[in-house]
């Protein structure tokens, strides 16, 4: 079983051991932070606390298993909002205990890694891009359990970067989804964003382009009249930014596939530009394993316990940001 409350998500699943999916249920909590324009992180640790039994219970009757049926319970323990996450790993150690149900710590990022193998089967070397709303970082894949952080932002992430410009533009919380979906009708040529370039460094940044698209809809009095061409020019600023970045890490480590992961990897434009460049190479999670789901986090746990990387002990802490892989020091 896989557990997830790092945000606004509250997403248990049910893998058995050939990583077939039996259940993912998710209470998404979209539409409660919506109102406030981005995730209230007290508001998401009551609800987390609200629904995470009945997420279980509803998780366990869709795979139609009983508690007692689970081998290991595998709960993300960071980085995310930290109380958010302790509603996640408090649960899951009480049912362990009640239970007697061993417990498996996962790292947020490592899950989302985690999601591309689900559906797929990976060839090696691979390069992962995760994009969320949080994190927008680039990983040399050698094998399964093997992998280097490569890069990341030095500012936004680029889900960060899609809901900033969402606020900007007036529109509604998650911004990439609206973002997404107001561009399918624009042109993405009708302005040009700034995409940065960092010199021989695959590292990326967002926030000149959030401040250029400020600086645009305060100069431009009749913006809104073209607010499907503003939101098409600006996404493919982002997708520009992210793929070029991506494409370097490929050539350079020789990737024989390149995978995407992370909300911002539901993003349309990316999929079929990301098609466009790398043809059957890209490799894409179905959407509801793109987003926060518990899918990703057993898929982890199923990798670890199969590689034998397993240690049980209850007695672990949950962390907001860390950096837990190893960098591969490229700049
Ligand atoms: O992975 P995720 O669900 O949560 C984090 O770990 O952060 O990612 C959420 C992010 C949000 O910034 C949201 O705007 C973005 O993913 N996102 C998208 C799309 N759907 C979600 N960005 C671009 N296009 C989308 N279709
Ligand atoms: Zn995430």
């Amino acid at each position: 079983m896989g557990i997830e409350t790092s945000c606004d998500e509250t997403s248990v699943s049910i893998l058995d051991s050939s990583s077939k999916v039996l259940s993912n249920s998710t209470f998404s909590q979209v539409e409660i932070h919506k109102e406030y324009g981005g995730v209230v992180p007290e508001i998401a640790s009551k609800n987390h606390l609200k629904k995470i039994l009945p997420i279980i219970n509803l998780s366990l009757s869709e795979a139609n298993k009983k508690i007692g049926d689970i081998d290991y319970l595998c709960v993300t323990n960071g980085p995310g909002l930290i109380n958010c996450l302790m509603i996640g790993v408090a649960t899951t150690k009480a049912i362990s205990l009640l239970e007697n149900i061993d417990v498996i710590p996962i790292n947020h990022l490592e899950g989302h890694i985690a999601s591309c193998f689900i559906e797929n089967k990976i060839n090696f070397p691979s390069i992962c891009l995760v994009a969320s709303g949080g994190h927008t970082n680039l990983y040399l894949l050698e094998d399964e359990k093997k992998f280097f952080l490569i890069s990341s932002t030095l500012d936004d992430a680029a889900g960060e970067a899609f809901d900033k410009g969402a606020k900007i533009l007036g529109l509604n919380y998650p911004g990439g989804v609206e973002i997404d979906r107001l561009a399918k009708e624009g042109d993405k040529n009708f302005h040009s964003f700034p995409i940065a370039s960092l010199e021989s460094s695959l590292d990326f940044s967002f926030s000149g382009l959030k401040t250029s698209l400020k600086y645009y809809v305060e100069k431009k009095d009749n913006w809104k009249a073209h607010i499907n061409h503003i939101a098409s020019s600006y996404q493919e600023s982002i997708v520009t930014s992210l793929l070029r970045n991506t494409q370097k890490a490929s050539i350079k480590f020789n990737a024989k596939n390149i995978l995407f992961a992370g909300g911002v990897a539901c993003n349309s434009r990316l999929r079929e530009a990301a098609s466009e460049l790398f043809g059957v190479k890209a490799i894409f999670p179905s959407n509801q394993f793109c987003t926060d789901n518990g899918a990703m986090i057993a898929m982890r746990g199923l990798q670890k316990i199969k590689s034998g990387e397993t240690k049980v002990d209850n007695n672990f802490p949950v962390f907001s940001s860390v950096r837990l892989t190893p960098h591969l020091g490229l700049g």
